[in-house]
């Protein structure tokens, strides 16, 4: 099975521009630099990679866990960072209900970050670092001509989960995972930004071998190398990697609802 997001590698035309807002501003060490890609450590579990193209972005939507008890600590570090605040309609910066708290911003290229913090999860299973304090990639954003066929088709082939199947948005879930699948016709929450399709490469962490091996009999033009699978679905890029450092028990010490 999923159980994390392991790396997410979006496009951009500015590794310069890339680094201020990733290194300088959100202060998230830099694991490998060259002309053209450059790679962060966003989470224990979760790298950040950005190459450099000569054509358009397409924003991503993206959302880091963090905990709880320091939302508005790492919402204050986010409002000092520099980094564009997005409001919401209301007018306020943080959206919260009884159990959740959230943050919408954007980097340099336009791409919607998100900070989102649930009571229920507990927070001291992993270790923390920087100011960010990034516990897991929960959110990546699928924009799609139509929300359940690639939703069934994440649920059949990849085994993830929903709560329930809705036909516009969807969270589609792989343990930490959250797939966003939304209908291209919806815009993106707090700022209805729309919802262009981004190229990415997406890496799905799992922590069983014989799974990525399963994957090679039942995707279509696969690619299979020795611990990983690369295939693509209505033009998103996805790589499945078999991660020994993410153990399934943290799943249920994290006291996630799926
Ligand atoms: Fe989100």
């Amino acid at each position: 099975m999923i159980t994390h997001y392991a790396d997410l590698e979006l496009q951009t035309v500015s590794i310069q521009g890339i680094k201020q807002a990733y290194a300088d501003s959100l202060q998230l060490p830099i694991l490998y630099e060259s002309s053209h890609f450059i790679r962060f450590q966003l989470t224990p579990f979760t790298t950040l990679s950005f190459k450099e193209t000569y054509e358009a972005i397409h924003p991503v939507h993206f959302a880091i866990q963090v905990p709880y008890s320091q939302f508005i600590s790492i919402s204050s570090f986010i409002h000092q960072s520099g980094l564009f605040i997005l409001k919401q309609e209301n007018g306020q910066y943080i959206d919260e209900t009884s159990t959740r708290k959230n943050l919408y911003f954007r980097d340099g290229d336009g791409n919607l970050l998100e900070i989102i913090a649930h009571e229920y999860i507990k927070e001291n299973q992993v270790e923390l670092f920087g100011q960010l304090k990034g516990m897991y990639l929960r959110e990546i954003g699928f924009p799609v001509k139509s929300v359940p066929v690639f939703r069934d088709w994440l649920k059949s082939t990849l085994k993830m989960k929903t709560e329930r199947d809705q036909d516009t948005f969807n969270f589609v879930i792989g343990g930490t995972a959250h797939a966003v699948v939304v209908s291209k016709e919806r815009p993106w929450i707090p700022i209805s930004m729309k919802a262009l399709p981004p190229k990415m490469l997406v890496t799905l962490g799992t922590p069983n071998i014989n799974f990525v091996k399963k994957l090679a009999n039942t995707l279509d033009n696969n690619s299979l190398e020795s611990d990983k699978i690369y295939f693509s679905k209505e033009g998103y890029n996805f790589c499945v990697k078999y991660s020994s450092d993410f153990e399934m028990s943290l799943l249920k010490e994290l006291n996630l609802p799926l």
